[in-house]
């Protein structure tokens, strides 16, 4: 029995991280160790990030594993500050050693010494599902920094050949509506969550109505001509100012040549699709458009009991050969992150998990607010209905968009 349990782990662990170098396959090694700005990473940190996390939560504490390179520790360690000193997040593009080539040889170092361990069976298994998770976490992390840094190149080039959809239509906006009243919020049950999705408890929520789709391009198109990015009623003040200071006029990547609309995609830029939702807003610009829709944002409670009412319904989840959001359909799990309302906070309850890994959620729970759902770069098996996902209100290089909510009639 515990022969076929092992060989399953094994065969999990290596499929997630076959996926991650699936897709980083898709950049050159130059592209691989760019970095467009300080809150992306290089394709090849992302890599090697991944796999010092095994190293370091699961193999050095066995006592038996010789590091690759005593070095990865201050290169790759991310934020833990009970690891120890790191190299600053914003250099990362600097550290051009080691190459992308030695990154493939660290990982399958680790690789090894892992498939070792999962074979023994003496690996703790919350440890290894949170170091796979992670990963997951990283791949799409990976892609949303590589479509950034290739939209920073002049002549847009393209990460995965892809023809366009063709007849991409979303359904008419129509509104659903949800029972209030105390529910149940949060992950139950034996499967994997990280520690920001429990305990779960109880939340009182009013009777609401949501939207059946997410809001589409066609639909942002309307609040651009109506001057939603010159007229300062429409915006929270933070976000009034984060419109001056950065110049947005439009989504991230969204550009206008010949009086045509026009976005960048992980397949080049491409004339904007009416029907796909939108994609790459800040919490900012979602609150601004809700307000102008004469709706508002659902809160993160209003968006989970609402999610529940539609199981099974997927949009599209991490595919390297597409890397984009489907059209905008009833599913509230995949093509795009959906802003709440909610800011990034703990749950009655919350506990971080013990040891320097308790430093993986907890800490950030300060000025973010929570994105449901899942996105096009999100791994399948990855996303869950109680995942909560934060951003800062600002951040618009993820692949995020917005539903309507509004309080019932
Ligand atoms: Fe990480």
């Amino acid at each position: 029995m515990t022969s076929t349990i092992t060989t399953d782990l094994v065969d999990q662990f290596l499929g997630v991280r076959a996926l991650t170098e699936n897709v980083a396959g898709l950049l050159s090694a130059e592209d691989q160790a760019a970095q467009s700005m300080p809150d992306a990473s290089p394709a090849k940190w992302h890599r090697a990030h991944t796999t010092w996390f095994f190293e370091e939560f699961l193999l050095d504490p066995t006592g038996q594993y010789t590091s690759y390179d005593a070095s990865y520790r201050y290169l790759f360690n991310s934020y833990y500050e009970a690891v120890g000193p790191r190299h600053p997040r914003a250099q990362r593009g600097l550290v051009t050693r080691p190459n992308a080539a030695e990154i493939g040889r660290y990982r399958a170092h680790v690789d090894d010494a892992m498939a070792a361990l999962l074979t023994n069976g003496d690996a703790p298994p919350a440890l290894v599902q949170l170091g796979l998770h992670h990963e997951q976490q990283h791949q799409e992390l990976l892609v949303m920094d590589a479509k950034h840094l290739l939209s920073r190149h002049p002549f847009a080039p393209v990460l995965v050949e892809r023809d366009a959809d063709s007849g991409t239509e979303a359904a008419p906006l129509g509104w659903r509506e949800v029972e209030g009243g105390l529910i149940s919020i949060g992950h139950e049950g034996d499967g994997f969550r990280f520690d920001n999705e429990g305990p779960q408890h109880q939340a009182f929520v009013l009777p609401f109505e949501i939207a059946n789709r997410a809001v589409t391009n066609a639909d942002w198109l309307a609040f651009v001509d109506d001057g939603g990015y010159q007229r300062a009623e429409f915006w929270l003040s933070d976000g009034w100012h984060a419109v001056q200071q950065y110049g947005w006029q439009a989504p991230e990547y969204w550009s206008q040549r010949d009086g045509e609309r026009r976005v960048f995609t992980c397949s080049g830029e491409r004339p904007l699709d009416p029907g796909e939702p939108v994609c790459h807003v800040s919490f900012y610009e979602a609150d601004a458009y809700a307000r102008w829709a004469g709706a508002r944002l659902p809160t993160e409670q209003e968006w989970e009991v609402a999610a529940r009412a539609v199981p099974g319904a997927l949009g599209a989840l991490l595919d390297p050969a597409r890397l984009h959001p489907g059209a905008a359909g009833r599913q509230m799990i995949g093509d795009v992150w959906e802003w709440t309302s909610s800011a990034y906070l703990p749950y009655p309850g919350f506990a971080p998990m013990p040891g320097a890994v308790g430093e993986y959620n907890g800490k950030f729970m300060c000025d973010q607010h929570v994105l449901r759902g899942a996105s096009c770069a999100t791994p399948p098996g990855h996303e869950r209905l109680t995942y909560r996902n934060f951003f800062p209100a600002s951040a618009r290089w993820a692949f995020s968009g917005l539903r309507l909510a509004r309080n019932a009639a």
